[in-house]
């Protein structure tokens, strides 16, 4: 069952291409984005004029990387906020705020309760959800399904990527909606979508030799993670995965703040993972990241960098190189993500520890 792998997480991990597939299958038809149970009108999306998305974990990180492509997309505002804290702090709401809630399981109580605040307060309210007909999905104005398939592994994987595609479609479904994006536009950046799983399918091709380097890891007192932009919550992700699976200190940075604090916790051999913008996309944050790096390295970091296929002007600064396949910015957390992914649970797997069950977590919380 566990397809020939140690562990699910690896499996699922595997899993991702189809999950992104079948999460964006059936949803542009006609030239126009089609959400899936949409109680929400045309007219409804229109009239939105502020976006939050609402979630925990994982999930929380999904928003967080929406929120460069919905506002991008859109002009709308766009707050991310982890429901636990949303829902206890009087948010400004009304008929004309968006509540996107994103829940796996769909049943994740602080999340459900954010839901339910929301629609108190007249909000619309879309769930994106991998759990047909779970409660968040039914107490919510519009569902989109991600098809990821069922996730055994308590860390989230597969479904972490297939909400970064959900989450896309409904800022895609706005700026259609809004006229933000002509037709043709929208069509393009669904295409474009369209491409990730088989650059997600070329980053597995990378897995043995990411678990190698994980194993070389396995002693680290922590491991800090950087990024910018897209890769910064990234960054969070991927020191999530590593403080959920192998119970080691980890944080993620936004490049920028490094000079502000945490430049102070390099020391001799401290692994940082730097997650690396394509050269091509915005040069001004390829650049900044190389003088990041250039900064940690000087400091005796082990430099592990997770960079574009090609980019030749990191490997000074690289003492491990991890490539991912070019893609078009805002699409990059789909391939930086995944051997962050792979690095945690063989760091988790080296240290003896059990990838799929992790101590003290639970797969959902249905408690606040
Ligand atoms: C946590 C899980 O407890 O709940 C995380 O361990 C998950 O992996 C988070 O991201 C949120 O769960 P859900 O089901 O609301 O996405």
């Amino acid at each position: 069952e566990k397809g020939g792998h140690e562990y699910f997480m690896l499996k699922e991990i595997e899993e991702q291409p189809t999950a992104l597939a079948d999460t964006l299958r059936g949803h542009f038809v006609d030239g126009r984005i089609i959400l899936d149970e949409q109680r929400l009108s045309d007219q409804d999306l229109r009239d939105v004029d502020k976006v939050f998305v609402v979630a925990c974990g994982t999930a929380y990180h999904s928003g967080l990387v929406a929120k460069y492509a919905i506002e991008h997309w859109t002009r709308l505002p766009v707050e991310v906020e982890l429901a636990s804290e949303f829902r206890y702090r009087d948010p400004v709401l009304d008929r004309d705020t968006l509540v996107v809630a994103v829940s796996q399981s769909g049943e994740t109580a602080d999340t459900l309760e954010a839901v339910r605040h929301a629609r108190e307060q007249k909000a619309r309210v879309l769930a994106v959800c991998n759990t047909n007909g779970a409660q968040i999905p039914r107490e919510s104005d519009a569902v989109l399904y991600t098809h990821a398939g069922p996730e055994v592994g308590v860390a989230s994987t597969k479904t972490f990527l297939a909400q970064i595609a959900a989450i896309y479609l409904v800022g895609l479904a706005l700026a259609q909606a809004r006229g933000t994006k002509y037709p043709d536009e929208v069509g393009r950046e669904f295409e474009e979508l369209c491409a990730m799983p088989d650059a997600v399918a070329r980053v597995l091709s990378t897995v043995d030799r990411v678990r190698e380097l994980g194993r070389s890891l396995a002693d680290a007192k922590a491991v800090l993670f950087l990024g910018r932009h897209v890769g910064y919550p990234v960054a969070l992700e991927g020191a999530l995965k590593l403080k959920e699976l192998a119970y080691m200190h980890a944080e993620g940075f936004a490049a920028g703040e490094l000079k502000h604090g945490p430049i102070a916790l390099i020391e001799e051999s401290l692994p940082v993972v730097v997650v690396m913008p394509s050269p091509k996309g915005r040069a001004v944050l390829h650049a900044k990241l190389l003088s990041n790096i250039s900064e940690i390295q000087a400091r005796g970091a082990r430099t592990i960098v997770i960079a574009e296929e090609g980019d030749e002007t990191v490997r000074p600064f690289a003492d491990e190189l991890v490539e991912v396949p070019a893609v078009p910015t805002l699409l990059q957390p789909l391939v930086s993500t995944v051997p962050l992914q792979v690095l945690a649970a063989e760091i988790a797997r080296a240290r003896g520890y059990d990838v799929d069950k992790p101590r003290n977590l639970a797969k959902s919380v249905t408690v606040e």
